[in-house]
């Protein structure tokens, strides 16, 4: 548990120049530290760091901050791992499972270790040497087998599930996390004759494996571990613990598309890479990369899968505000295909010549059609435009249709004519659909009409809000026990959201927006993974921190939700019924005043019942 009294202690000893220097050299110039930035590519020291005021400011970036914050970004980690971190530094002792209470997932972490040297011992037996062969075939050393803890999956009578059951692990939980099947010969083991490859969380743990076939081809080239509480393919990406450090160092993170291609690159020298494993980008692995760098390199397949990926991949990362490169490899080779046949250096310069993610596109439009045909000809124009303008800078705009208009022997005039009048059409149809990622909170607050009046809410609670050591009123409590419970446990968030009581303090009331999405998609809440998610949002990830930190006992009863829920449904009775009253105070026209007063008798009977309930 981090006490208040911890996070003050913490913040008291972490001495702002040791927390960096610890990272980065530093030297003293007057009366401040300064070195190296390590946010940009800095070649004189940029960074200032003032012990004084407790702040560190690089003057070419931007990049600014305390030193919880500087943690935070150097590390990649969210507030509270970053106070974990600096309570090492200074010698605090946290007990640090105060965050996993009811999601207390390192049992099932203990099972994946088990499992990983379990399969990594096959390998070397005489059974494994088939596996071998086959790795050794592929040019994988016996470090990279052992970095990236390569294994063997056998046969039946080489079960792990066996093993596992030996050691008191429920046979359930193995199914469950998906290491075991139930088959009519009773449970046994999931990947069978298969080299694995233990899947990383963004963490560093082992919570899945991709299984490849060996020494057969009638079967699946692949199979992956399902998702489970642990493992969430769209909040996670091969190797992207290892490569954080190795990112920025080089300032630049390549993504690739299988994770033999990250393991080739990897073992000749390139590590900045990470894998998106074959699936298309969620919004939040597009965070994830973004924290990393804003530097990316898309080096996908160079067949026509590929080039999709490339696209839609590339414009997941627009919407984030990335504007990746772009490498293409030709004859359909993947990168370790490229590299295996045509060496690193071939493959550097491959990487140092990418291509900007317009240029691509603009390639991308233009396959499979014959420009010298008027029908693909004016197809082409249109769909050039159509991204072209797209394009925020009115220079590259122009650049861009100027370097069409000579490929394709059209005007210049004619294409930025037909550019404005798109852009005129767009603007007055203007029944674009806002896309999701716009609606900063979902879901939208509730339908229903008891909605309290914002401005009065907020000015009633916010002082609460604001000062923990204020005796809290009974609506912010409810509040925040409920959002702790909700921290702790699905079924809780399933619950609110099928009462979906109107939380009256704002920021609350996003939080509890933004776990019921994610409990919605995942099917789990497990703290760190939602604060990976939260990570753009700081306010929220505070806030989170701040709710865990309450000290509230982990265990509630259903009577006791049950209360919460009540006491926020009659505030929101009562302010709903005061709003009205001041309206029919106001109101002159007789049918309105009507309207009203019915409105409040209605509520007001609603009061009554459920304080009968
Ligand atoms: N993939 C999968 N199941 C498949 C095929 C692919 O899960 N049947 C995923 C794997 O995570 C793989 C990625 O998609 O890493 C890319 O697929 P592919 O290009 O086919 O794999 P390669 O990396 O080329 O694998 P290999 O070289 O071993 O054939
Ligand atoms: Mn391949």
């Amino acid at each position: 548990m981090i006490t208040e009294e911890q996070i003050n202690e913490i913040k008291k000893k972490s001495d702002i120049v040791e927390v960096i220097s610890s990272y980065i050299p530093l030297t003293k110039k007057g009366r401040n530290y300064f070195g190296l930035c390590p946010f940009h590519d800095d070649h004189s020291p940029s960074m200032s760091v003032s012990p004084e005021k407790g702040i560190f400011n690089c003057f070419v970036c931007g990049a600014k901050g305390n030193a919880i914050s500087f943690v935070m970004d150097y590390e990649k980690v969210n507030y509270v791992e970053a106070l974990k971190v600096l309570a090492d530094k200074c010698g605090i002792s946290l007990n640090v499972n105060t965050y996993k209470k009811k999601d207390n997932y390192d049992e099932l972490y203990k099972i994946y270790d088990t499992t990983c040297k379990f399969y990594q011992n096959n390998l070397n037996t005489s059974s494994g040497k088939e596996a071998r062969e086959y790795l050794k075939n592929r040019g994988i050393s016996e470090d990279i087998i052992k970095e990236f803890n390569i294994g063997l999956a056998l046969s039946f009578d080489k079960s792990v599930t066996k093993l596992l059951i030996k050691k008191g692990y429920k046979e359930n939980t193995l199914v469950d996390i998906g290491i075991s099947n139930k088959t009519d010969y009773g449970y046994q083991d999931l990947f069978l004759n298969r080299v694995m490859f233990p899947l990383w969380n963004i963490e560093g743990k082992i919570v899945g494996y991709s299984g490849r076939i060996y020494n057969t081809t009638d079967s699946a080239k692949y199979i992956n571990t399902k998702e489970t509480v642990i493992f969430k393919k769209g909040l996670n990406l091969y190797n992207y613990h290892r490569a954080k450090n190795e990112v920025r160092l080089a300032n630049q993170v390549i993504i690739m598309e299988g994770f033999m291609d990250v393991i080739r690159a990897y073992s000749v020298g390139i590590k900045n890479v990470i894998a998106t494993m074959g699936t298309a980008l969620t919004k939040e692995q597009a965070s994830l990369i973004k924290k990393l760098s804003n530097n990316v390199i898309l080096c996908f397949d160079g067949d026509a899968a590929g080039n999709k990926a490339t696209s839609a991949c590339g414009n997941e990362l627009i919407k984030i505000g990335i504007n990746p490169k772009v490498v293409r490899l030709e004859s359909n080779l993947d990168p370790d295909e490229y590299i295996i046949k045509y060496g690193v250096k071939k493959f550097k310069d491959k990487l140092n010549n990418c291509i900007s993610f317009l240029d691509f596109r603009l390639n991308y439009l233009k396959e499979g059609k014959n420009l010298n045909d008027n029908e693909d000809l004016s197809n082409y124009i249109n769909a050039v435009i159509d991204e072209v303008i797209t394009i925020d800078d009115e220079i590259l705009r122009e650049l861009t249709l100027k370097k069409i208009s000579s490929e394709i022997n059209i005007s210049f005039e004619t294409l930025i004519n037909k550019m404005w009048k798109k852009l005129e059409e767009n603007n007055t149809s203007n029944n674009m659909d806002i896309p999701m990622e716009n609606m900063e909170y979902y879901p939208p607050p509730p339908a229903y009409e008891y909605r309290p009046n914002e401005y009065k809410t907020n000015k009633k609670i916010s002082k609460n809000v604001i000062n923990d050591t204020n005796i809290v009123d009974k609506y912010t409590k409810a509040e925040r026990k409920i959002l702790f419970y909700m921290l702790h446990d699905k079924e809780l968030t399933y619950k609110y959201e099928k009462v979906f009581p109107y939380l009256p303090t704002k920021i609350y009331r996003f939080l509890a927006s933004e776990i019921m999405y994610f409990v919605k998609k995942y099917d789990t809440i497990s703290i760190s993974d939602f604060l990976n998610y939260l990570s753009s949002k700081q306010e929220l990830v505070d806030l989170v921190g701040k709710i865990l930190n309450y000290d509230y006992d982990e265990n509630y009863t259903e009577e006791e939700i049950t209360d919460y829920f009540k006491v926020l449904r009659e505030y929101n009775f009562k302010s709903e019924t005061e709003r009205l009253t001041e309206l029919l105070k106001n109101e002159s026209d007789l049918e309105k005043q009507i309207e009203l007063a019915n409105k409040i008798m209605n509520l007001k009977k609603g009061v009554e019942e459920s304080a009968r309930d």
